[in-house]
């Protein structure tokens, strides 16, 4: 086995959502090495062409970006996948329509990584992302430390925006998590969002706003966000792709970050045998632990719909 290469990221896959994440890495500057790999080589190769123009510029370190196949997971650090198709404009607006084909998608690519590697830290992206990210994890035998996928991570930045707005102030002093499927049986733990200590419950009289913000509506809001963006301009690529970095960033850094991931449930809750998002603690080693927030009962209620949701889900996985 070769040693692990720190500093060296395998993107798996060349599309909208790929492509972003190799541009939003090499402009926050996160890696040594980047290689990507993808089914259509010609599309890889010109997407890695373009990329590479711009180590010449005096804000990107001089990353070195090129195509290759999985034989180059063996000593990579990172693997970020992004495999398959995503929703398009005008289906359906459940990324479960994806499921049978990215299953699939998966397991092909999984096949091909676990013959390399089970050292690399492993991010899935593609969707329906909580279901992939279970069965790469348990059908490969995956270390459960080492692979997690972006989840709720994204539905938390908009959450975080979308409350910013109304409250007026900086996004980035929101703390409240999204929590579950990255799609519509996520959860907001309501008891557990505040602004700076400001629990959510006085955020009316602190923040003066004119009537009290309808939980229901803001949470509908969140989940329907992507897919609504996916109307407008064909496909997401920046939150997703910020999304990506926040947690390559996390694990170079090794800055202990907690942020929300879709990770196989190990007895949370006491709960097991699903992936879905819960706040982690990122590192160098990946999951170094899940932490269980405390829910009210109404969190509680939201965290079984949507576990028996996605149970019922990979149960009807051939
Ligand atoms: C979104 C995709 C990544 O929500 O599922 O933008």
């Amino acid at each position: 086995m070769k040693h692990l290469n720190y500093g060296k990221i395998v993107l798996i896959g060349a599309g909208h959502v790929g492509s972003a994440i190799l541009d939003s890495i090499l402009r926050m500057n996160l890696a040594d090495e980047i290689v990507v790999i993808n089914r259509n080589e010609k599309k890889a190769q010109g997407v890695v062409l373009d990329a590479s123009h711009t180590t010449a510029f005096a804000y990107s370190s001089n990353t070195n970006i090129r195509v290759g196949g999985f034989e180059e997971c063996e000593d990579a650090q990172i693997i970020i996948n992004t495999a398959g198709p995503s929703i398009q404009p005008g289906n359906s607006r459940d990324r479960m329509v994806l499921l049978q084909t990215n299953v699939e998608v998966m397991r092909e690519t999984m096949k091909k990584i676990v013959s390399y590697t089970r050292d690399a830290i492993l991010i899935n992206v593609s969707n329906p992302m909580d279901i992939l990210t279970y069965i790469a994890q348990h059908e490969f035998r995956y270390p459960m430390n080492k692979i997690f996928g972006t989840g709720t991570l994204l539905d938390t930045a908009r959450f975080n925006k979308m409350l910013a707005d109304i409250c007026k102030v900086d996004a980035k002093n929101v703390t409240g998590f999204v929590m579950g499927e990255h799609g519509g049986t996520c959860f907001i733990p309501w008891n557990c969002v505040n602004i700076v200590g400001i629990p959510f419950s006085e955020f009316q009289s602190q923040f003066e706003l004119e009537e009290p913000i309808d939980k229901e509506k803001l949470l509908h809001e969140v989940k329907v966000s992507g897919l609504d963006i996916v109307e407008l301009k064909g496909y997401t690529s920046s939150g997703i792709a910020l999304s990506v970095c926040r947690l390559v960033g996390a694990i170079m850094r090794n800055e202990k970050a907690v942020v929300p991931v879709s990770t196989v449930l190990d007895g949370e809750y006491g709960l097991a045998e699903v992936a879905m998002s819960m706040p982690c603690v990122i590192s160098r080693n990946g999951i170094d632990r899940v932490l269980q927030l405390p829910l009210d009962e109404e969190g509680k209620k939201g965290l079984e719909h949507c576990y028996e949701y996605l149970h019922g889900i990979i149960g009807q996985i051939q």
